[in-house]
């Protein structure tokens, strides 16, 4: 076969993402058996960093699951929310509706709460449902891709638990952008990918499981084999997967997370973070009829979701923006299609997003940002 012709585009998308070269080489490493003493040779490492990470000594246990994010979700709704039990899946944007479209596939008795998007969750609104409905568990999204919202895991986890339900999160575009502080975070599960904030391939959903949901799961029947986290941890805690893993990713990822915890250093991998986000607040403030969507203080680490001026039409961002940028070399987001979608519908001003994520530098995205500039300039 001829080699083929992909275009080298910088990613500013929100995942997959950039990945930087010392990650694309460690894809040569040798391949490995998962049952062998090999497996531990990455397994080990790539266990303990992720933990480190995480913020936990050791209470959440990690597994490792081939698949995506939404894998490690569905486990989460399969293994934990047992037959006759309710959900609640609190939503705002198209991923926390995603987490209640899971758990109503799986025939689980759920409930959306739905937030306008760019809000995050209200709380004196989730405590007014959580005692009319009485949830046995709740689902929310710790950073909502779609509008660039973080929302307040802590606090939205001590009010679930304040009315006995179980907290489960979605934290697939955070994790490794930010301090998730997992031990005082109050989630049950905490669900996460490879493919964002970690700078690395899609392959592996991420969960972890703390000891209260692995009790619970080794009760709950009709888990599935995929989905079915007891089965998981019992592999798990011999630094092994339950299926065949993604071993390219594995050799992959435990290049990355030395690099992450032992050269770029965790406290500086999220002031990264923080400092892209303030980056994009201030080109944004310089920027006649453009606004930040997120309300200060709820903003995204790893995502800006941007407000154009009125009039703007979603062709405009995805022939005309997006086009001329890639022109240039860049894959430009012209907002998560469903929303803009609704927003249009609304008479609402459009949105895009800056995916700043993973391995992104300054740098790349100060670059990035002069190229986009012009172009909406244009608009
Ligand atoms: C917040 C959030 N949750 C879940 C998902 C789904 O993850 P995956 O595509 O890895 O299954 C995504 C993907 O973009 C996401 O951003």
């Amino acid at each position: 076969m001829s080699k083929p012709n992909f275009a080298p585009l910088k990613l500013f998308i929100t995942g997959p993402t950039y990945i930087r070269d010392e990650v694309k080489q460690a894809a040569l490493l040798p391949e490995f058996g998962h049952r062998d003493t090999e497996n531990d040779l990455r397994f080990v490492p790539i266990r303990a960093n992720m933990k480190k990470l995480a913020g936990t000594d050791g209470t959440y246990e990690l597994a490792l699951l081939l698949g995506s994010g939404s894998m490690a979700m569905e486990a989460s709704v399969r293994s934990l929310v047992a037959d006759g039990e309710s959900i609640l899946n609190v939503s705002v944007g198209a991923f926390g509706d995603m987490y209640y479209n899971i758990a109503a596939a799986n025939g689980k008795k759920a409930e959306n709460l739905k937030f306008d998007y760019g809000r995050a969750i209200d709380l004196n609104v989730l405590e007014d449902k959580l005692k009319s409905m009485k949830p046995n568990v709740v689902s929310f999204t710790h950073n909502e891709t779609s509008t660039g919202v973080t929302n307040d895991m802590k606090a939205t986890c001590a009010l679930i638990r304040q009315y006995g339900a179980m907290p489960l999160v979605d934290g697939v575009s955070i994790f490794g952008g930010a301090d998730i502080d997992l031990d005082n975070s109050g989630a049950a599960m905490y669900s996460t990918a490879t493919q964002k904030a970690l700078g690395l391939p899609a392959g592996f959903g991420v969960a972890f499981i703390s000891p209260e949901a692995e009790a619970k799961a080794e009760k709950v029947t009709n888990k599935g084999h995929h989905h079915d986290i007891t089965k998981h941890l019992g592999r798990a805690r011999k630094n092994q997967t339950l299926t065949t893993p993604n071993c390219t990713l594995a050799n992959q990822m435990c290049v990355q997370l030395d690099y992450i915890v032992n050269e770029e250093g965790i406290a500086n991998r999220f002031a990264r973070h923080i400092e892209m986000r303030g980056m994009v607040e201030k080109w944004v403030d310089g920027l006649d009829g453009f606004d930040m969507f997120a309300p200060e203080g709820f903003r995204s680490p790893t995502v800006s979701t941007v407000v154009c001026p009125a009039g703007v039409t979603v062709a405009q961002l995805k022939k005309g923006v997006k086009e001329a940028l890639r022109a240039e070399g860049y894959l430009m987001d012209p907002g998560y299609g469903k929303l803009n979608t609704a927003l249009e519908s609304e008479g609402r001003r459009l949105v895009f997003r800056i995916g700043h994520m993973g391995d992104i530098t300054p740098a790349m995205l100060g670059e990035y940002l002069a190229k986009l500039e012009i172009e909406l300039k244009k608009l």
